[in-house]
């Protein structure tokens, strides 16, 4: 004798204990990627307008970030750097006295077991903005090459951990992982930013690292927000190059180019949280019109249910004091 309905679903939902070993996805602190932005200077503290709760952070302000990012348990963090000046070839990003570089050390001196991830990609580097040198008035994927591999062996040499090629240049984990192979760190993973979409969720950052192009824009070499097939030939391309991890970047409108990812790849895969997507989560949260703390950890759970092993978030800090 059956009766209707014959399943019920609410059976599981009722109870908060059977609801928590039901689970399918948890989400904690061993998974954030932390992005730190720093700058030249001292006392420098300046906060990032449109990211409540974010800083550009000078060397001596480096550190007790670094031991509070320790204390709330987050293995790793991602850097970012504003040169003291900028030029068309990004050249303080390939010096050893770089920001990026000095970072690096400062953070190894005050917790050797931080795993320091580096961007590789010239914008933050370069007076006109773009991701690589201009020849001809537009970004030269083969002169760019040259130079991010350079930069990856000098974050290497300097202590970093991954070096994370964000440049969209075709071709450039092989070449970071050329550069790497043949200066004794053939150990180094590269992380690679493997579907990086041409987002205008990333509109906070260019103000946070000072990077947005001075003319035109990055249409011409990261990926049309319109694309997913495409997203998974340059995952593959990045795999043949020699990634060790993949990325898909934003997060939260392409959970769907992440699940697909999931599926096609058996390879460790981060997303990154970007800052348009925190930045309209902390100003609803301000306007007291979304509940700020529940909606942070509703993404990132769903960016773990799509697929994601790891998550660069600027929520890192906040989501591990409510995760303890
Ligand atoms: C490139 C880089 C960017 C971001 C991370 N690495 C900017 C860009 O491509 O314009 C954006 C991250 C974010 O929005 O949080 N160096």
């Amino acid at each position: 004798m059956s009766r209707f309905p014959q399943v019920r679903m609410r059976r599981m939902r009722e109870a908060s204990v059977l609801r928590s070993l039901a689970q399918e996805t948890r989400i904690s602190i061993s998974d954030f990627i932390y992005p730190i932005f720093v700058t030249h200077g001292r006392g420098v503290r300046n906060p990032i307008d449109p990211m409540p709760g974010m800083y550009q952070l000078s060397l001596d302000n480096l550190i007790p970030e670094i031991d509070e990012v320790v204390s709330l348990g987050i293995g790793a963090v991602l850097l970012f750097g504003l040169p003291a000046s900028k030029d068309a070839e990004g050249t303080e990003a390939y010096e050893p006295s770089g920001i990026i570089q000095e970072a690096i050390r400062v953070i190894k001196q005050t917790a050797p077991d931080m795993l320091v991830i580096t961007d590789v990609c010239l914008d933050e580097f370069t007076d006109h903005g773009h991701c690589g040198v201009i020849r001809n008035g537009r970004v030269d994927n083969d002169a760019t090459l040259e130079l991010l591999s350079r930069m990856a062996v000098c974050q290497a040499e300097a202590g970093a951990d991954v070096v994370a090629p964000s440049a969209m240049m075709d071709g450039q984990v092989a070449s970071i992982r050329t550069g790497l192979d043949s200066t004794g760190f053939e150990n180094l993973p590269i992380m690679a930013y493997s579907a990086k979409y041409a987002s205008s969720f990333y509109g906070p950052f260019r103000v946070a690292a000072d990077s947005a192009p001075q003319f035109g824009d990055r249409r011409g070499y990261q990926m049309d927000i319109a694309n997913s097939r495409e997203a998974m030939r340059e995952i593959q391309m990045d795999i043949d190059e020699g990634a060790d991890i993949i990325m898909v970047k934003p997060a939260l409108s392409y959970l769907d180019v992440i699940s697909r990812a999931r599926e096609a790849f058996g390879y460790p895969m981060a997303a990154y949280n970007v800052s348009g997507e925190y930045a309209m989560v902390k100003a609803a949260t301000e306007n007291e019109w979304i509940d700020g703390q529940r909606i942070t950890l509703e993404i990132l759970t769903s960016i773990k249910r799509a697929g994601a092993d790891m998550i660069i978030s600027y929520h890192a800090k906040e989501a591990a004091r409510w995760l303890s």
